[in-house]
């Protein structure tokens, strides 16, 4: 029996640091686990002073909990493996990961479509949509059709869960800017796809950053923004290139309209503002709202107008909003 299920999702377009939020947290739950996605994630955890990177292994594993690669996700049984020898070999248990029977398995075929045919959009090139599109088409291989056992969930599961986010709000498939989002619900309502009824979920923990970025092609971030010396310095000081695929993101001033909307829609009850300290590096702080562009003299004024445009009572569920710096800082 899953008692309560709280969710770590993101409320951009990704890249938002939710990797680290879930990391810190899992010490608390029975599980982590994943519900969407796959190789296209990038999360970068540091431990004691590490970096480690992963792309489908839930974050609960540095906290050496039980992980759940859950049913809505899509696997690369490759990528899946290199992944679980390079966590073996920095001292993880790697037998904690569980795999469900029902996750959908990314073939050479969807990769080369994907790359192909699909590169307009500015995908991870990593097999997503034709292997999500077999899913629905109902012709997809599946876990269960080829990991050994030892790799299978086999169905237990109580306590407290984590389910971690990959991807975000404006990229999910129903609600993001599409086309150019990912072929998953990336909101956490979707996380109730691992197997609990919607009413054991508990806090609804959104990830934002203090500006906004975006990995791959997007009208809302046009590429001339590169041209721009504090936007540029935002990517530089941000270190905002892909995990994945190691492109430079495009990048912009936060759009608290856009935050404000993705708060709403996702019944946001916490949000955690990331890579604060990266504003100040830049020593400029700018918000676009109510389509203007807002600037503040110092970090302290950035914050306070956050907290004081989406305080308490003014979105409905929102009840704790906290400022954090980017990992390396911590
Ligand atoms: P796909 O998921 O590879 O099909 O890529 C679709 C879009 O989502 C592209 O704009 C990607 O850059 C973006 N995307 C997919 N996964 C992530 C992620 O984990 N972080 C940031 N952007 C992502
Ligand atoms: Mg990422």
């Amino acid at each position: 029996m899953i008692d309560i299920a709280d969710v770590v999702y993101g409320l951009a377009w990704g890249d938002e640091g939710k990797g680290k939020v879930s990391a810190a947290m899992a010490h608390q739950y029975d599980w982590v686990c994943r519900w969407n996605g796959g190789p296209n994630a990038g999360h970068t955890v540091w431990v004691d002073g590490k970096k480690h990177k992963t792309h489908i292994v839930p974050s609960g594993i540095f906290a050496g909990k039980p992980c759940l690669i859950g049913s809505g996700c899509v696997i690369n049984p490759d990528k899946f493996f290199v992944e679980i020898r390079e966590l073996k070999q920095a001292g993880f248990d790697t037998s904690l990961v569980k795999i469900h029977p029902n996750v959908h398995i990314i073939t050479e075929a969807h990769i080369t479509h994907d790359k192909q045919h699909l590169g307009h959009l500015g995908t991870t090139g990593q097999g997503i949509a034709p292997c999500y599109s077999d899913k629905m088409l109902r012709r997809g291989i599946r876990a269960i059709d080829c990991f050994a056992s030892d790799w299978i969930w086999n169905g237990e599961m109580s306590g407290k869960i984590l389910c971690e986010g990959a991807q975000s709000v404006w990229l999910d498939i129903d609600h993001g800017d599409y086309p150019y989002v990912t072929s998953s619900t990336t909101l956490p309502y979707g996380a109730c796809s691992i197997g609990f009824s919607p009413k054991r979920i508990g806090r609804l923990i959104g990830v934002a950053k203090a500006y906004d970025t975006k990995s791959g092609v997007d009208p809302l971030f046009p590429e001339t923004l590169w041209e721009d010396p504090q936007i540029d310095a935002l990517i530089r000081e941000g270190g905002e290139y892909g995990t994945t695929t190691g492109r430079k993101r495009l990048a912009n001033w936060l759009n608290l309209d856009k935050l404000i909307s993705a708060v709403q829609l996702s019944g946001c009850t916490e949000i955690i503002i990331n890579k604060c300290d990266v504003l100040q590096r830049v020593g400029v702080y700018k918000v676009f709202h109510k389509g203007e562009l807002v600037q503040f003299k110092d970090l302290g004024e950035f914050k306070m107008y956050m907290v004081r445009e989406m305080s308490y009572g003014q979105i409905a569920d929102l009840h704790d909003i906290r400022f954090s710096n980017s990992p390396e800082t911590i």
